[in-house]
């Protein structure tokens, strides 16, 4: 997955898209490039590395200098990382950027190389549509483009210019995300909003199939048979500084601290009158009655909300409900019924296993729900219904408040199938949601006290090649998601644990020293998961636990105690996340690593 910018407008376009380039970086950061009209001639400048090393070596050897252009940022899926492979590509008289995959490349650069277009220079897919274009173009590019859209498959969007076209940029999108930033005089196209907030809230969500030209500080659209379009403009309803790090060393630190508000802002226009109100979201009481069972489909992060989600919807529902990891879902022949209901979580909307899952469901007569943080995104638009969670935009690539919401939601969920299914009555209802709607500031109480701790304890896992984590019920659902958190940016083996399996092979890998993660923030269980406590510590595991401010553990068996403030059990995962997030947090600050952009990762797969 990578980031595609491009600029038309009165500013020195290098700096713009650069500019913009940085905001982007979160989806993709092995190469970056630019190409600029300068002097109506195309002048391109790209790099292998971060987007600083672009900027280095453009320092050095002079930039671009225009108002016209476009840029990228890479995550390499055709051809490893380097200069050659980096983005932009070029044929003759073309030079594009693209975000996503052509998966019919093999047989359009045979198709070229037969017809005497032999010049391929990187290993790339996007080259071969950059010389598919000129191969096609006669002089005017929408027809060039629209022959090429016909021809190739995949998911991209492009942003493109013509060397005989000086000062003027193309955009195309055919399943990877473009929005159109709308300025006074100038316009800007983007994979995403936060790389144009700084200079304009107001932006044009591309469809498939659509292309914008950008000239003379504005756009038009036309679609794929090249007929005029009027687009509505929208307005987005994010400020710079959510896009920025506001003071914090890194993203990922600052969207912790903004759990509690997102949660607000998620869950609060979601309650009426005590109860929870999914109505706008195209969610009734009459909708959720009938329903037999329930699939919860997403991956990574998202796919770890869904096990919470499992947990506490078949506890107060009684619904059955399977969760899966999208890419084995949709391969699976999965028994879906008319009845059923299919929730697709994914903060960025785009991730192509999670919208496959769509396509699968369609036909089987089962409701589709997407739970999303990005809005007009592809899975937002296609499922029935939709609930956008208000994270706002989230910029590391480990996720935290987009899953801290992604729970908000499954727990209002919950509470409105109960109703629904007439498994609770509405006093019932009223207590849970008026517990929930505490759960902010029991949030923000939390990580005020663990945070200082949770750093100290950090140092102590450095230096581990591997641990566990472990928990029961609820408890294991979030170690899972504990133990990815840590492991995605410490870069340290984990593996998570049903705390009562662990006796049935896993506990052999536990050895003197080896720290062992225990949630234990469910009363009911807790007298088991301390007899696991016990079992790792007596094969000298480093023991961690976190637990409510009352559990009664004993104290032998532990080495750090993490104590957080209570809540309502059901809802204590929420509360139990932060020093999870935290001791993931603090390994990977003091490992040195880059906590906001951990390698081989990207924040949004929008490839298979
Ligand atoms: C990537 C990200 C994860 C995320 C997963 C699903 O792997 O690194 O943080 O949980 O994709 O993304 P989605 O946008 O669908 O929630």
């Amino acid at each position: 997955m990578c980031g595609i910018v491009g600029y038309v407008g009165p500013r020195d376009c290098t700096d713009v898209l650069v500019e913009a380039l940085t905001k982007l970086e979160y989806r993709g950061y092995d190469s970056a490039g630019i190409a600029v009209f300068e002097n109506g001639k195309i002048e391109v400048a790209k790099s292998k590395g971060r987007l600083s090393d672009l900027v280095g070596k453009m320092e050095k050897e002079g930039k671009p200098k225009g108002h016209a252009g476009i840029g990228h940022t890479r995550w390499a899926t055709h051809g490893e990382p380097s200069d050659v492979n980096s983005h932009p590509h070029s044929g003759r008289r073309v030079t594009l950027v693209h975000n996503g995959i052509i998966e019919n490349y093999k047989e359009i650069k045979q198709f070229l190389i037969e017809n005497e277009h032999t010049e391929f220079l990187s290993d790339t897919d996007t080259e071969v549509v950059a010389q598919l274009l000129d191969f096609y173009y006669t002089g005017n590019p929408i027809r060039a483009i629209r022959r090429v859209m016909h021809e190739i498959r995949g998911s991209y969007a492009l942003g493109i210019v013509f060397a005989d076209r000086p000062e003027t940029v193309y955009a195309v999108r055919c399943e990877s995300p473009l929005i159109v930033g709308q300025g006074k005089g100038e316009v800007f196209v983007a994979s995403d909003v936060p790389a144009i907030i700084k200079y304009t809230k107001d932006y044009y969500l591309l469809e498939y199939g659509e292309i914008a030209v950008l000239k003379n500080g504005a756009v038009n659209f036309c679609d794929l048979h090249g007929r005029m379009l009027e687009k509505e403009l929208k307005t987005a309803d994010w400020d710079e500084d959510s896009a920025e790090k506001g003071g914090y060393p890194h993203f990922m630190i600052k969207e912790i601290h903004e759990q509690p508000t997102a949660v607000k802002t998620t869950i609060m226009p979601r309650i009426e009158n005590g109860l929870p109100n999914l109505s706008e979201c195209g969610i009734t009481r009459e909708t959720l009655k009938d329903i037999n069972n329930i699939f919860i489909v997403a991956c990574g992060t998202a796919m770890h909300a869904g096990m919470v989600g499992k947990y506490v919807i078949e506890k107060l529902a009684r619904v059955s409900v399977t969760v899966d990891i999208a890419s084995e879902f949709r391969y699976r022949d999965p028994l879906i019924g008319e009845n059923d209901l299919v929730i697709i979580i994914s903060q960025s909307g785009e991730t192509a296993d999670s919208k496959a899952v769509l396509s699968l469901v369609k036909g089987t007569g089962a409701k589709t729900l997407a739970v999303v943080n990005v809005k007009g995104s592809s899975i937002a638009r296609e499922a029935d219904m939709v609930i956008y969670t208000h994270a706002g935009p989230e910029i590391a690539v480990a996720s935290t408040k987009a899953y801290m919401v992604q729970l908000s939601v499954m727990y209002l969920l919950a509470f409105e199938i109960s109703l629904a299914k007439g498994k609770i009555d509405e006093e019932k209802c009223r207590q849970l949601t008026a517990q929930l709607e505490q759960v902010p500031e029991v949030i923000d109480a939390a990580i005020n006290k663990v945070v200082d701790e949770c750093q100290y304890i950090s140092t102590k896992l450095i230096t581990a090649d591997s641990l566990l984590y472990i928990g029961r019920g609820l408890d294991y659902a979030l170690s899972m998601e504990g133990s990815l958190k840590l492991k995605e940016i410490s870069y340290i083996h984990s593996e998570s644990y049903a705390a009562g399996e662990l006796k049935h092979g896993t506990i052999s890998l536990v050895e003197e020293g080896m720290p062992v993660i225990a949630v234990a923030t469910q009363n009911t269980l807790l007298e088991k998961t301390v007899s696991n406590i016990k079992e790792v510590k007596a094969r000298g595991a480093m023991t961690i636990v976190i637990c409510d401010e009352k559990a009664e553990i004993d104290e032998e068996a532990v080495d750090y105690m993490i104590r957080i403030p209570q809540i309502n059990e059901t809802l204590m995962p929420m509360v139990a996340t932060v020093p999870m997030q935290l001791l993931a947090y603090y390994t990977s600050v003091n490992k040195g690593n880059d906590v906001d952009k951990p390698r081989n990762l990207a924040k949004s797969v929008t490839v298979e």
